[in-house]
């Protein structure tokens, strides 16, 4: 019996509007933090958790359920089983090994290796249309990874990259200048790590060049200070890590907010990790690392040509080399 006898004479036109399935895999700190944050947008009707441990995957589950009255509605499951996958447009992969205090990102490659061995082929079965968001680390080279097991087109396979330092970025420098994070026009590039490069030469704050900017307001500043700021930013999840043994709350914004430009079709641009080889004088060999991408539903639509400088050119290149000379232990 139907709990609501309907007004309608004829059954109810049925719903026009596209339903949105998002996967996460990993439901751990990031994970969590990603599918929290993405629940509390609004950006999806349908969300599947897969984990390898069964009882911290229901446990998530049923405490993410238990907000419902406080939420869009959407549909939550969960298993360990890749068929709750099934017809995916989004699949984030969060699962693997992550940093001690102390440890860099690339040392994960092996342990995270070998799961993504067992995470990507199902995904693919069961969402052979979606595309692929990877942010385990070492992110760029486990984004390589992805795409040679998924077989996809590289505009559908993308990895978190520089999204989370360049935030890191816009913020330490708002908080320097005293303004607002959103009016900071910043990108970091390259790799999501040590080599990653901050593009001083492309930075602005409300519009104006930040080097006439700070002219302007007659702040004074020097190279070093700049470049101290950049090392904040690489030793950023390092603190982090040290102070509470991981970090989830900004990749959870980071991503959803790919999330959102990718699902609704944003077209907006996002430094992220996306097959760089032939961009921005980058050679070698197929190379995953962050450029300024524009997002939409196709996943990747385009990669913006913004003027970087000499300096900024080649310590994009080194850092294109540092990711490849890492690629060469995979042995896939
Ligand atoms: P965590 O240890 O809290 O969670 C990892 C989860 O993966 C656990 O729940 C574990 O059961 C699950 N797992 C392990 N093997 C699996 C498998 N074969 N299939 C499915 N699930 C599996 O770790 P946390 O803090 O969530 O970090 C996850 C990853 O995200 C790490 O690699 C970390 O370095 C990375 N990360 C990346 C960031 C980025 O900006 N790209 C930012 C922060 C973390
Ligand atoms: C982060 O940057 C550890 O990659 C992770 O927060």
């Amino acid at each position: 019996q139907a709990f609501f006898k309907s007004i309608h004479n004829s059954a109810p036109p049925s719903p026009t509007k596209r339903h949105i399935k998002v996967s996460v895999v990993g439901a751990g700190n990031v994970g969590m933090a990603i599918a929290q944050t993405i629940l509390t947008q609004d950006l999806v009707d349908e969300l599947a958790l897969v984990d390898a441990n069964p009882d911290k995957l229901r446990g998530e589950m049923l405490d993410l359920q238990h907000a419902a009255a406080f939420l869009p509605r959407t549909k939550i499951h969960a298993s360990v089983d890749y068929s709750v996958t099934v017809g995916s447009d989004l699949c984030i992969v969060t699962a693997g090994a992550r940093q001690i205090a102390g440890e860099s990102r690339l040392n994960l490659l092996q342990r995270n290796l070998a799961l993504f061995k067992d995470i990507i082929p199902p995904l693919v079965k069961y969402s052979p249309d979606s595309i692929l968001m990877i942010v385990s680390n070492p992110v760029d080279v486990l984004t390589y990874v992805a795409w040679k097991l998924s077989g996809f087109p590289s505009n559908r396979v993308i990895g978190s990259g520089t999204n989370l330092d360049s935030s890191r970025f816009r913020f330490l420098i708002a908080d320097h200048l005293d303004v607002n994070a959103q009016d900071v026009q910043a990108f970091i590039v390259g790799e999501h790590g040590d080599s990653s490069v901050a593009l001083w030469s492309s930075i602005s704050v409300g519009g104006v060049p930040i080097l006439s900017f700070l002219e302007k307001q007659q702040i004074a500043y020097e190279k070093e200070t700049l470049e101290n700021i950049h090392k904040e930013v690489v030793g950023s999840a390092y603190e982090v890590i040290s102070l509470k043994g991981y970090t989830s709350w900004a990749i959870g914004y980071s991503a959803a907010n790919l999330a959102r430009s990718i699902l609704r079709d944003q077209r907006k641009i996002h430094p992220v990790s996306v097959l760089a080889k032939g961009f921005y004088g980058i050679t070698g060999g197929d190379v995953f690392l962050s450029l300024p991408a524009q997002l939409g539903r196709g996943g990747v639509l385009g990669v913006t040509n913004i003027h970087l400088t000499e300096v900024e050119a080649q310590r994009l290149r080194d850092s294109a080399k540092t990711i490849l000379e890492v690629q060469t232990q995979l042995g896939i």
